[in-house]
């Protein structure tokens, strides 16, 4: 039922990608529906497994049972050691983008080569500590470079500033070497730096709490596409 392409990621930019990690998940997919309603085209799936970041979250079965709710773009963020034991799982259960962290692949080359091969979007993330030349040899290969605005592991936490220029960066490589990969930003965004990070050069914002913590969610996409929208504008 789900369009299986990555491609869907570039319909149209700068996207919001709701993170369910601050939905209520005994009523998901009310949550889920709220949100599609208000003209969001993706989901922001958060993995946590304890031991990469110090925190649980959820896993294949509730990525299986969004993908049988929703036509929404699962953007899977795996938050967890040795992915690769788990990427063809994800893709199975429906996930069409996944991302793994930089620090979480001594292997990181052969990693977003198993996920593209399964057909998935390749994403690659990085840690606050963790300098954008690292990903200097992949970025010819990836669908999506995941920059954390905080560290990884738990939502509602403070926006760290030092994502504007690991934003800005991957714009000019981008533009430099005609590579085709989106920017996403994650963590503590919200309606105070959207419209900053979008001018900076990001095409995804992820928010969690900014939403799903808020008495409306649907009106905060509204009024997050609105701001991000505003910066798509000026950025020309
Ligand atoms: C944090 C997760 C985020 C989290 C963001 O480790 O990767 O996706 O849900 O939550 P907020 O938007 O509340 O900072
Ligand atoms: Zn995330």
């Amino acid at each position: 039922m789900a369009n299986s392409s990555r491609r869907l990621i570039l319909s149209a930019l700068p996207q919001i990608a709701p993170s369910i990690l601050a939905a209520d998940f005994a009523h998901l997919g009310d949550a889920v529906e709220n949100v599609s309603g208000a003209g969001v085209e993706m989901l922001h799936v958060d993995v946590m497994d304890g031991r990469f970041v110090p925190n649980i979250s959820i896993g294949m079965p509730v990525v299986a049972s969004l993908r049988k709710a929703t036509d929404l773009f699962l953007d899977c963020h795996l938050m967890i050691v040795e992915p690769d034991l788990y990427v063809a799982d994800f893709v199975k259960a429906g996930a069409q983008n996944v991302t793994v962290h930089q620090e979480a692949c001594p292997h990181l080359h052969r990693s977003l080569q198993g996920i593209r091969a399964l057909g998935a979007g390749a994403g690659v993330a990085i840690n606050p500590a963790t300098p954008v030349s690292t990903l200097e040899y992949v970025l010819d290969m990836v669908d999506l470079v995941l920059v954390m605005s905080v560290n990884p592991g738990f939502g509602g936490q403070k926006f760290l500033p030092l994502a504007y220029d690991k934003i800005r960066e991957l714009a000019e490589l981008r533009e430099q070497g005609a590579f085709s990969f989106r920017i996403e930003v994650d963590g503590g965004v919200g309606l105070d730096n959207a419209e900053q990070l979008c001018a900076a050069g990001a095409d995804i914002l992820v928010a969690g709490s900014s939403i799903f913590g808020t008495p409306d969610p649907a009106q905060s996409v509204t009024d997050l596409k609105a701001r991000s929208e505003q910066a798509r504008m000026t950025r020309v």
